[in-house]
């Protein structure tokens, strides 16, 4: 996917996974033979760091599923996990080498399968990642997927995103997920919380989003969303907040046809824009 979060450089490598192993869904086996105790040691330090950093800083439903991601001192087995899920929320998650295109991955989330990769980060990457691996994806992404609402969400999305694809909005669509799925906001009753994973799957950008003075956030408003550009190689300057993930549903059900038309004809706005836009006099 061309959207993932600010822990990840821009660049133009060549993806790390090996796709030979993939099918023509892109989806692979895990291969849990090629873990090294290096690789198991990095996920158990990854997961206490973050682990002891999300009280308070993300949303409750995240604080209640992360136990049934399993074992924390060793990549868990994704079968393990998905006896759980399935039970949970009928998702499941499948293996993949890597960031995969657009129309796989959407497809992938419209029946309900979340696309992990399955290798990790080499301990020199600790802080600093250029594509999303497991411990971004696990810890990140599947805790919500716990969550029957969010879950609901994130198949509808799935949805949209083919239904993007025919329309030549992926881009638009793409802030979207940028803004909410990667990096959202969501206000608790005791507080402001993340439930994005790229917020959550980064120590420093946690701290920085939730709590940090720098950065506007501002309600989530799906058209300024559409027209926000983002970076991907530095924290966010820009977050949106929602209420509860009902609100994030039911802001995203409309038919986005003819938003996609009105956010086509409008200027872009700047990932760093201040609040209050100047916008041209009509
Ligand atoms: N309602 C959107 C459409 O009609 C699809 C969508 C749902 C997109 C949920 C994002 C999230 O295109
Ligand atoms: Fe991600």
């Amino acid at each position: 996917m061309a959207v993932e979060p600010a822990v990840y450089g821009a660049s133009e490598r060549p993806p790390r996974g090996d796709y030979t192993r993939a099918g023509s869904d892109y989806t692979c086996e895990q291969d849990y033979a090629a873990y090294t105790e290096e690789d198991h040691d990095t996920y158990r330090r990854l997961y206490e760091r973050q682990a002891a950093l999300v009280p308070g800083r993300a949303c409750d439903e995240f604080i209640r599923a992360l136990p049934s991601l399993g074992a924390k001192e060793r990549i868990p087995h994704f079968d393990e996990i998905n006896a759980r899920l399935r039970k949970a929320t009928g998702w499941e998650i499948v293996t993949v080498p890597g960031l995969i295109p657009e129309v796989p991955f959407f497809t992938l989330l419209a029946n309900r399968r979340f696309p992990v990769t399955d290798w990790i980060r080499k301990p020199h990457e600790f802080d600093y990642i250029v594509e999303p691996d497991v411990f971004h994806d696990l810890f990140g992404h599947v805790p919500l997927l716990f969550d029957p609402v969010f879950a609901d969400h994130m198949q509808e999305y799935g949805k949209g995103g083919l239904k993007a694809h025919g329309l030549q909005a992926c881009e638009l669509l793409s802030r979207l997920y940028w803004y909410t799925i990667e990096f959202g906001l969501i206000a608790q009753d005791d507080g402001l919380r993340a439930y994005g994973a790229g917020i959550l799957s980064s120590p420093g950008e946690l701290l920085h989003a939730v709590e940090g003075p720098a950065p506007q956030r501002l309600p989530l408003d799906i058209e300024r969303v559409m027209r926000t550009r983002y970076k991907i190689d530095s924290y966010q300057q820009t977050y949106f907040v929602i209420e509860s993930f009902q609100e994030l549903f039911d802001k995203t059900a409309p038919d986005f046809t003819p938003v996609y038309e009105r956010v086509k004809a409008l200027p872009e706005i700047a990932a760093e824009a201040p609040t209050v836009e100047a916008e041209p006099a009509t």
